[in-house]
């Protein structure tokens, strides 16, 4: 009998889109100042490290902001996108209640082939379970070609009379295209979810009788999340590095969920790893919850940081209460 030869799932490909209106911390301010909310760029950047915010139009959904990181994605991998068996599209504003974003980005992306398309919910940490579902999905040999995408448009869900929410997110898109390789890819993702927490981050509100019943707006306990949040992403990213067989000193780029920067630097802080290796994208972009990860992967492998062969170790936390992360060789 043959010997077994181990399959990984390797990224061949990523890319991330954020719509236009770039929204400062001052423009923002003054926006909330009409409507009587005191709040300040000072404040703002203090606490969390965030500079601007992109908001995305009216009339643009979830779908749109996936379909072109996904076609960035598809470029600079270089392949036939009908070749693509496998979407998953991490997102907490999906452009419906149904059919799923991944279906509307699967049929915007004219792929016919029949591969399976469906979306995760898991808040902030979703691109981290969207990926580790797709690295089982391919290292199963069920699927080879995979798009995980994170994709959000938090702007829709903000109560702008809420200054304690409404300054931290934002819009945008990061896709990365996963593929089955001989060659190690993703060595070790760690999922977790606390349901009992799900009160401190949430949108407590669904469609009932053709009305919206709750409250359809983001409501958070920011400092209830901070605690749990910096505890949590120092476990998860230690039992991912252990999984892997790697130490910390071994990971050459962190990629934490870019939410706010004290959690980042505490993270980096804790892993004993130099701040220089972090990825920080939180100033530009914001919080984009699920898109925030693959959009900061986009921007540090477009500007060259992250080269081939090194070791990027990803880390989430988010609405659920879920956290999770995941090491790859690049
Ligand atoms: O993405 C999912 C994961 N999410 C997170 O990781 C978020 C975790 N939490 C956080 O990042 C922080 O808790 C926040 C950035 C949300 C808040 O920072 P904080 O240092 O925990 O501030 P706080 O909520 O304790 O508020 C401090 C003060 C309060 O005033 P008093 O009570 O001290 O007078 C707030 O009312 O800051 C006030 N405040 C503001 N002031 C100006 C809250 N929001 C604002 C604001 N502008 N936008």
């Amino acid at each position: 009998m043959m010997a077994q030869q181990t399959l990984f799932s390797r990224v061949i490909g990523t890319g991330s889109y954020l719509p236009p209106d770039r929204v400062t911390n001052q423009a923002l301010a003054e926006r909330l100042a009409a409507n009587g909310i005191e709040t300040s760029d000072e404040w703002i950047f203090a606490r969390t490290g965030i500079r601007a915010r992109h908001f995305a139009a009216p009339d643009v959904a979830t779908s749109d902001l996936a379909k072109i990181a996904a076609d960035r994605a598809i470029e600079a991998a270089g392949i036939d996108p009908q070749s693509i068996d496998l979407i998953i599209v991490a997102t907490s504003t999906p452009d419906y209640v149904f059919p799923s974003t991944a279906c509307l980005l699967q049929n915007k992306l004219g792929i016919r082939n029949g591969g399976a398309a469906f979306d995760v919910q898991a808040v902030c940490s979703g691109f981290a379970y969207a990926l580790a579902t797709a690295d089982n999905f391919i290292r199963s040999g069920a699927h080879r070609t995979a798009l995980v995408i994170g994709a959000e448009t938090f702007s829709r869900i903000l109560d702008f009379n809420d200054r304690t929410t409404c300054v931290l997110f934002g819009d945008g898109a990061g896709a990365v295209l996963l593929q089955a390789s001989d060659e190690p890819g993703v060595l070790a993702t760690a999922l977790h979810a606390d349901g009992s927490h799900a009160h401190i981050l949430c949108v407590p509100g669904n469609v009932s009788g053709g009305a919206i019943a709750g409250n359809t707006f983001l409501h958070m306990d920011g400092p209830a999340v901070f605690k749990l949040a910096v505890n949590v992403l120092e476990k998860v990213a230690i039992e991912a590095l252990d999984k892997a067989g790697l130490s910390a000193e071994q990971v050459d780029w962190l990629i934490p969920h870019q939410a706010n920067i004290r959690i980042m630097q505490s993270t980096c802080r804790k892993l004993h790893l130099p701040q220089e290796r972090m990825v920080v994208t939180v100033d530009e972009h914001g919080n984009t919850s699920a898109a925030s990860i693959p959009l900061a992967l986009d921007v540090a492998v477009r500007d060259g940081r992250i080269q081939r062969g090194q070791h990027v170790l990803i880390e989430g936390v988010g609405g659920g209460f879920t956290w999770g992360a995941a090491v790859f060789k690049f």
